[in-house]
């Protein structure tokens, strides 16, 4: 386990899981957990940034939590834990918001969308939100992490936390922090299409009836692929495909076999494609992958004392792990008197 690499990631409470995040973020921390030593979380701070009423927060945690645990994460097999539960976190957090500058924080492409679609809502940008890629910075490097199983829209999140860590280093004269990448056993990192052609899949923002949720019941899920965006045509062979139908293939490539896909191309590239037909395998295909999964949620959401074992053990180890990083960092830049 001690030579393994370290791996950190974690999804935000702020919404029902989705298919996006699945394939995303989460079937990669399935497969990673037996490769390297790894760290998945829950970060309930980040989602006060956007929803800073934390009435919600203990319901999205739980499900989150058990969604993690349905999916086949196991406690055995990875640390995990809540971000709250480590009080280092905000003290190493505090250390590198002095390492962060204003300007490049607010030219950070994920914060300049996030202002318009909170002053769309009508809601105030809080500094929690400017000096978010701080705080996710920190979720990484406080267990010295290399690899981050991320999608895509993390990227620039990534490249910021590098800037950080290589700052630290070199304002220390130290390279006590490793530069952490994203990762995908896919190679290159997922965006998961929503079903409107909108945008990518998403808990908290867009229209829910464009996301797949990994607690929508078969029914649910039918009717949101059926009603998915589609096209007219092709109406010549080989014909580029518009987005809205690129998007249903990237959707078939993930829950469907590769002869299915390779069918539904031909007759796209044939023009004798039915999109009605397309779409009834893709859902079948889809309820296929989500019900096993809604099942196991079921069943481990109900049970409160092992989800409370599971955060309290893997809060303690994570706890370990991140004590010695902060304690590091604290001699470094020079706080350690007497
Ligand atoms: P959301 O954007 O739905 O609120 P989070 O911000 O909590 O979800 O993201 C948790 C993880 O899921 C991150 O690794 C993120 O990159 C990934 N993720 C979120 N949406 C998608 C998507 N549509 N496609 C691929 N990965 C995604
Ligand atoms: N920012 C990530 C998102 O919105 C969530 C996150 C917070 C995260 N801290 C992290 C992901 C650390 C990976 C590693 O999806």
């Amino acid at each position: 386990m001690t030579n393994r690499e370290i791996v950190v990631s974690g999804i935000r409470p702020t919404g029902d899981v989705h298919l996006g995040n699945y394939f995303g973020a989460i079937a990669n921390f399935i497969k990673m957990q037996h490769e390297y030593n790894c760290y998945f979380f829950i970060a309930d701070y980040h989602a006060l940034t956007t929803h800073p009423d934390a009435k919600e927060l203990p319901i999205f945690v739980r499900d989150a939590l058990s969604i993690y645990l349905a999916c086949g994460l196991d406690p055995d097999q990875c640390t995990l834990y809540i971000q709250s539960h480590l009080p280092q976190i905000p003290e190493l957090y505090l250390l590198f918001n002095m390492l962060a500058y204003k300007g490049e924080l607010e030219k950070i492409p994920t914060f300049k969308e996030k202002v318009r679609s909170q002053e769309a809502l009508g809601k105030s940008i809080n500094a929690g939100l400017l000096t978010y890629p701080v705080l996710m910075c920190v979720d990484i490097i406080i267990h010295r992490a290399q690899k981050v199983p991320v999608g895509k829209d993390q990227e620039s999140h990534l490249e910021i936390t590098r800037t950080f860590a290589n700052r630290f280093n070199y304002m220390t004269g130290s390279s006590f922090f490793p530069e952490p990448y994203g990762f995908s056993y896919g190679n290159t990192l997922l965006r998961v299409p929503s079903l409107d052609n909108s945008g990518k899949m998403s808990k908290s923002e867009g229209n829910p009836s464009a996301s797949i949720f990994l607690k929508d019941e078969d029914k649910t899920i039918r009717q949101k692929i059926m009603r998915a965006t589609s096209d007219s045509g092709p109406t010549v062979p080989n014909q580029t495909k518009p987005d809205a139908i690129a998007n249903l293939f990237d959707l078939l490539r993930l829950v469907s076999s590769p002869d299915t896909v390779a069918h539904f191309d031909e007759q796209y590239n044939q023009c004798t494609i039915r999109y009605g037909d397309l779409k009834k395998q893709l859902a079948e295909d889809m309820v296929r992958c989500v019900a096993p999964l809604r099942e196991r949620y079921q069943a481990i959401a109900a049970d409160t004392n092992y989800l409370r074992r599971v955060v309290q053990e893997g809060g303690e180890k994570a706890r370990i792990s991140a004590n010695a990083t902060l304690q590091g960092a604290k001699e470094l830049i020079g706080l350690s008197y007497f």
